[in-house]
């Protein structure tokens, strides 16, 4: 899988995929990210991307030529299956998403800043709008981060046995049970006995019986439909 990602401060996106499973991914192949600035594809003076509003009021608004320049740039060469803009007024990001794109070939993100960018972008080439939550950050690119966190890990052949996601909390609208490992007993504090028995079984219903447990207490709603 191919994710370009157009940004106004690709320094912010260096550190992100270099390292642990989603470098894993990428030195095996099987997930490209490239970073694109903007400001490449700016038109106008001094790398300028952004402009007032009209109608007025405070906060900028990222113009339509860079951004329009930068995705047909990209699109001649590759054919994205979504154009995506992250925007806190978008569709709420879930598991059930980075599902359905980790199966994709090619993704581009485009991150927002300021007030956001002009809506004829938004009409004319945006395919999907995504939010990762309820509150505002400074700029897209931190959410366009958890977005190839999220489903880079998910790509088939990233994951091998012990990073297996098929365990993981919302894979199944549950959270995932409480886990353990060594030393057995630390200040009188004990594993629960049941995950030292070697009764698979008995320990699959346990972990079944947790997860609803706690998805019951935590995220009721998780369970509502
Ligand atoms: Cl995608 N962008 C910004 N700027 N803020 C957000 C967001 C995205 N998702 C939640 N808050």
């Amino acid at each position: 899988m191919k994710i370009d990602i157009i940004s106004v401060v690709p320094d912010l996106l260096q550190s992100p995929f270099a390292h642990s499973i989603l470098k894993r991914a990428r030195d095996k192949g099987l997930l490209e990210v490239n970073v694109i600035n903007l400001r490449d594809y700016t038109t106008y003076a001094r790398a300028q991307v952004d402009d007032y509003a009209f109608g007025g009021g405070a906060g900028m608004v990222m113009m339509m030529e860079p951004l329009v320049n930068a995705i047909e740039s990209l699109q001649k060469t590759t054919a994205y299956d979504e154009v995506i803009y992250l925007t806190p007024d978008g569709a709420s990001f879930n598991q059930k998403m980075a599902n359905h794109f980790s199966l994709k070939n090619n993704l581009l993100l485009i991150c927002g800043h300021y007030k956001g960018i002009d809506e004829r972008v938004r009409q004319h080439f945006i395919t999907k709008e995504i939010s990762i939550g309820d509150y505002v950050l400074s700029g897209g690119e931190i959410a366009a981060a958890v977005l190839v966190d999220a489903i880079g890990r998910l790509i088939p052949g990233v994951l091998n046995d012990e990073t297996s996601a098929l365990t993981d909390s919302f894979q199944d609208n549950l959270l995932a049970p409480p886990v353990y490992t060594r030393p057995e007993e630390f200040r009188g504090w004990k594993v629960p006995d049941i995950l030292l028995s070697g009764n698979h079984k008995l320990i699959e219903e346990w972990r079944v019986e947790q997860s609803l447990q706690r998805t019951k207490e935590r995220r009721p709603d998780l369970l509502e439909d």
